[in-house]
């Protein structure tokens, strides 16, 4: 059996002004109309439905692999448009990168606060996996936030 991640829902107040700037920040072809979503297509297959809610939006947090081009121009869009990012999720160091795993990342904030992330290095698998006992079994990257990833 094999499981891939197909869509997911980013909630919004105005899924046109929250589409619009993710498909923007990245350089993805417009948003397409799906039934009551706004959909951003990613080059890997997986679709980021947007759909529009009553009230307050809790604020997520959602990473997006790019390669360097890709980053090159989303961080140019990024500075260009005057939206506030950060080299970490905890927004401690403004106007800057980050260099995790030897990669290059940046957080921003979308229109309803959702913390986005652009990498162009996914997280080292290897952390991710690695049982720690002294965690009771769980991957020791689950608990350790010493560096401060999302
Ligand atoms: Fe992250």
């Amino acid at each position: 059996m094999t499981v891939k991640l197909d869509h997911t829902i980013i909630w919004c107040r105005d899924k046109h002004v929250s589409a619009g700037f993710l498909a923007d920040m990245l350089g993805r072809p417009a948003p397409i109309p799906f039934l009551h979503f706004l959909v951003v297509d990613m080059d890997n297959g997986v679709s980021i439905d947007f759909m529009e809610k009553e009230g307050p939006v809790a604020a997520q947090h959602y990473a997006f692999l790019v390669d360097d081009e890709g980053f090159d121009s989303t961080l140019g869009r990024i500075r260009a448009r005057g939206v506030g990012h950060w080299a970490d999720p905890a927004r401690t160091r403004p106007g800057e990168i980050n260099h995790y795993g030897g990669g290059r990342g940046v957080y921003f904030a979308d229109p309803d606060g959702h913390l986005l992330e652009a990498i162009t290095r996914s997280y080292p698998r290897e952390r991710r996996s690695a049982p720690d006992p002294a965690a009771g079994g769980a991957p020791s990257s689950v608990l350790n936030r010493s560096d401060q990833k999302l």
